[in-house]
């Protein structure tokens, strides 16, 4: 192969001076994505609701020479979700060209003993953080000429996992929500995807799995 063609695939693979926000960049698959993302050159930013933890991440990427920023979200709150999006568009100047909603937490029990507490936390968390955010970015994604909503759904969208009944719920409108964003907002150069992991090894899994051995 001749270096003229090694040069020209890098760029193809590039996505220097590409922004992108990542939601629950600390640990597990948000973490990798935000290192997948800086390694390619992109300009993250990230949140969690952890201080030290973010603070830690931080300073690990930084070591790393990755461009990764962070600040406070719980995204399961309106007025944080609107405070993270003023953030991002400010440190990108209005355009960001990759949403990644990664944020997702689960309560597992039988389909019969979910009471509305529950209904409500995981809808806020795993659902409306997403569409909500998706709203809020809208206006940067189509200003960066070439937007990307990337959501984190789950296996559990599309088989039926015992205790998951109001887990699989809310990935499974996260499933739907991809398709109509996908046809409304191709018209701004806006392309929405899902991915729906199987298991996979992060503290999300150890903690469902021991609820699921107790
Ligand atoms: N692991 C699996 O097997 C699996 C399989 C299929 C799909 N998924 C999906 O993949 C996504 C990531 O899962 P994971 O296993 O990597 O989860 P995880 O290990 O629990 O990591 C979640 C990350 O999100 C942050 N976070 C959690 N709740 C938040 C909130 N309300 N606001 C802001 N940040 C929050 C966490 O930090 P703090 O807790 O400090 O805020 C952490 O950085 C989720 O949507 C999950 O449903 C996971």
């Amino acid at each position: 192969m001749t270096e003229g063609k090694i040069n020209s695939r890098d760029e193809r693979w590039s996505l220097k001076g590409k922004t992108a926000l990542v939601t629950g960049g600390t640990k597990g698959i948000g973490h990798a994505i935000v290192e997948e993302l800086a390694g390619f050159g992109a300009i993250v930013h990230t949140c969690s609701r952890n201080q030290t933890e973010l603070d830690q991440r931080l300073d690990e990427w930084k070591t790393k020479g990755f461009q990764v920023t962070g600040s406070v979200c719980d995204v399961s709150h309106r007025d944080q979700r609107e405070k993270l999006i003023e953030t991002a568009a400010s440190l990108f100047q209005g355009k960001l060209n990759i949403l990644v909603n990664n944020v997702g937490t689960g309560i597992l029990k039988n389909a019969t003993e979910f009471t509305a507490e529950d209904v409500s936390k995981l809808m806020a968390t795993n659902f409306e953080s997403a569409y909500h955010l998706s709203q809020l970015a809208h206006p940067l994604l189509k200003a960066s000429g070439n937007g990307s909503i990337v959501f984190n759904s789950s296996i559990s969208s599309v088989m039926a996992f015992p205790s998951c009944a109001l887990y699989a719920s809310t990935k499974g409108a996260i499933n739907q929500l991809t398709r109509n964003l996908a046809c409304e907002w191709a018209k701004d150069n806006i392309r929405a995807n899902t991915v729906a992991p199987g298991f996979t090894n992060t503290p999300l899994l150890d903690a469902f799995t021991f609820l699921l051995s107790v």
